[in-house]
């Protein structure tokens, strides 16, 4: 007779509530939700065009899981905004679910012998690097959109192999456990939804519950009522307006960017870049174009002697926020290489964008051919019908379709045609 004292005997754990149906409904809705996450994540990663190395790339030893990459579409024009805002959103709205299912399962993390045969042990080892590579995944995550930069190491990488190592054990569970749990969810429930008969088997029930104080049914409401709360407190920071100051979680969420034309989100202030202000007044700024045909220096005046064209395009930040569409006016990249010895749109190359700020990641970045040929793609001069504001990137910043906001680079100074 094991020791009821320890946590290693079945006895020891009193909740009703325990059980393969609870367990299982929770594993089924973490089934979709973290395969979105996984998705979103590694799409994340690709909407950095990373193959622009070393610029872009924050995970250059990625070797062989970067096999799925691809140059980063501009259409549709939200689609980074959509998909790093499910990211983040999904993945703030799942901690509830997740904290659940972990809770639901922990008798077993304490189950003797720790392994009865090989594949036992594997198993065993696969279930350590999912719940350690889970908690990794989330814990990361949240610091990161807290802007709790307190990793041991770049989150890009950390993040990144930790997404792997959590889906690849992920997917063995899900292999190992998809059939039983889709047979414990169908089994015949009662008026009441509870599972039939009342008493359910296996090493996850309490020999000796006590009494319940909740159903597992109500539980469930509980689990999800949590992640619609935590859902309600997120979501808006997708979205302009009084929506916005609902996302009480966020950082950002409650900050107010002011009003008038300049009055959406900021994520890096002129002040935080050390952008100073005598480099970007019309004297003294420069736009320095390199290309095939040698360098061109352009002032606020000779771009706006060029042609000038409007593109409604939102901004969306890595860290799941969003702006809706606002309305950018300046000169086309196109045209800006057509300047340096691009003028066929096929030629147009990659380009190298460099900015005056000095504090900050993604001084430099680079944009691939398409997002150079795109017609929506912008130096913007003016945002909403009026001049950039300082923080929006005065005198000139860059504005392309579907890029992450870190790759609209903003108080641009340097664009070199053919350089990546
Ligand atoms: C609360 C949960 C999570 C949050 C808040 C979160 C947040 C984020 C953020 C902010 C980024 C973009 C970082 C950047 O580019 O600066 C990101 C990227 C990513 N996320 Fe998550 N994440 C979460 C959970 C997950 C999970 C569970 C997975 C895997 C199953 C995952 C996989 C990825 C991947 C692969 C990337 C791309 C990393 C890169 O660009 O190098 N995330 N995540």
């Amino acid at each position: 007779m094991s020791d009821r004292r320890l946590p290693s005997s079945p006895g020891f754990w009193r909740s009703p509530l325990r059980g393969p149906w609870f367990t299982s409904v929770l594993g089924l809705v973490l089934l979709a939700g973290i395969t979105v996450l996984f998705v979103t994540g590694l799409v994340s990663y690709a909407a950095y065009n990373p193959g622009l190395t070393p610029v872009n790339d924050q995970t250059p030893g990625k070797g062989i899981l970067g096999f799925y990459l691809f140059d980063w579409p501009t259409r549709p024009r939200w689609l980074y905004r959509l998909t790093q805002g499910v990211h983040v959103t999904l993945g703030i709205t799942l901690i509830p679910v997740l904290l659940a299912k972990l809770w639901s399962v922990v008798p077993r993390l304490f189950a003797l012998p720790p392994a009865r045969s090989l594949t036992h042990a594997l198993e065993r080892i696969s279930l350590l690097l999912l719940v350690g590579g889970g908690l990794f995944e989330f814990v990361t995550g949240v610091l990161n959109v807290q802007l709790d930069y307190v990793f041991p190491g770049s989150f890009y990488p950390l993040h990144f192999y930790g997404a792997w190592v959590f889906f690849a054990a992920f997917a063995v569970h899900v292999a190992l456990k998809l059939p039983t749990a889709l047979r414990h969810v169908r089994r015949a429930r009662g008026a009441d939804g509870e599972p039939t008969p009342k008493r359910e088997e296996g090493d996850l029930v309490s020999p000796r519950p006590d009494p319940p104080s909740v159903s597992r049914r109500g539980a469930l409401w509980l689990v999800g009522g949590g992640s619609l709360l935590l859902f309600a407190t997120t979501a808006g920071r997708s979205f302009d307006g009084p929506l916005r100051q609902t996302a009480l979680l966020a950082p950002h969420g409650g900050a107010d960017p002011g009003t008038g034309p300049g009055g959406f989100q900021i994520n890096k202030t002129a002040a935080y870049a050390g952008i100073d202000a005598a480099e970007t007044s019309e004297e003294a700024w420069r736009l320095v174009v390199t290309g095939r045909t040698g360098t061109v220096r352009l002032g606020r005046a000779d771009l706006l002697r060029l042609p000038l064209h409007s593109s409604a395009l939102p901004i969306a930040c890595v860290e799941g926020w969003s702006t809706s569409d606002q309305w950018w006016r300046g000169v086309r990249l196109s045209d800006l290489a057509a300047l340096v010895g691009y003028g066929d749109a096929d030629g147009v190359p990659d380009v190298l964008v460099e900015s005056l700020q000095r504090h900050g990641a993604f001084r430099r970045a680079g944009l691939r051919a398409n997002q150079v040929r795109d017609p929506l793609s912008l130096l913007a001069l003016y945002v909403n019908g009026e001049d950039l504001t300082p923080d929006h990137g005065y005198p000139a910043r860059v504005i392309v379709p579907a890029a992450p906001g870190v790759l609209n680079t903003k108080w641009v100074a340097r664009l070199t045609f053919g350089a990546l």
